[in-house]
């Protein structure tokens, strides 16, 4: 089998220099967030990767209210992980590691996670199915992991975007060696997350069109290993 596509030097230097990692620390949504770490549970005493961590605030929701033993953050962008470690310290929770690393080469030996979870990253991997596959082999046999993943119709600007149906999720994530065990909708970005007009508008649109379970903004996947 062909080895992955590494990230592309660009796609890394667009998340480090152009991303708005800044705005994120500023403007959580830890309930958006737990509605889709849900899923995972239970979590307490589990050990937790998050993939695509970002500036971590899946990794510190876990780590603080759902009680896990340890947290690892992992990014391919030092930036964001910068960001993350600095609005981490001080904190009183379990344990969390920021780890530098590509999502579809991940730095860790096999079955080493209980659980994996990743919002909004896995889809602007290079080589998205190898992304699973490498989530399939770093959980233990009992492992779950929880996906969250953009709809067809989905543009967000990032440089690698892949958008499907859920249809076209579920056949990635089955041909990576993992099994779907359910799959609900996110609603989205917060509606007042800024107040342009425009964007204000499309967010709005959005929501209404995301009432139809095929039609929602993103999809949250919940899997098992094989
Ligand atoms: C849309 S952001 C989501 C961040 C975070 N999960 C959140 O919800 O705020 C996408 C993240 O994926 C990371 N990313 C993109 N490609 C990656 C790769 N190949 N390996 C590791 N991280 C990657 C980016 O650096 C960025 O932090």
């Amino acid at each position: 089998m062909p080895a992955p596509m590494p990230p592309a030097p660009s796609a890394r230097a667009f998340y480090d220099s152009e991303y708005h990692f800044a705005e994120d620390v500023d403007r959580p949504n830890p309930e958006r967030l737990w509605h889709a770490l849900r899923p995972l549970e239970p979590l307490a005493g589990t050990t937790l990767l998050d993939l695509g961590c970002g500036v971590g605030w899946a990794t510190r929701l876990v780590a603080d209210r759902g009680r896990v033993a340890r947290a690892v953050g992992l990014d391919f962008s030092r930036t964001a992980l910068t960001l993350a470690a600095r609005h981490s310290s001080g904190r009183a929770g379990a344990p969390i590691d920021w780890v530098c690393g590509d999502g579809t080469a991940l730095p860790f030996p096999d079955a080493v996670f209980d659980r994996a979870f990743s919002f909004g990253s896995m889809e602007h991997f290079p080589d998205v199915r190898s992304g699973f596959t490498e989530v399939a082999r770093v959980l233990r046999p009992s492992g779950l992991a929880v996906t969250v993943v953009p709809n067809f119709y989905v543009r967000t600007g990032q440089p690698v975007e892949h958008r499907d149906t859920l249809a076209g999720w579920r056949r990635i994530i089955e041909s990576a060696g993992l099994t779907v065990t359910g799959a609900w909708g996110d609603p989205g970005p917060a509606i007042w997350k800024n107040r342009r007009p425009l964007r204000l508008a499309l967010r709005l649109g959005l929501r209404a069109i995301g009432v139809l379970p095929l039609l929602r903004y993103q999809f949250v996947i919940r899997m098992r290993k094989r």
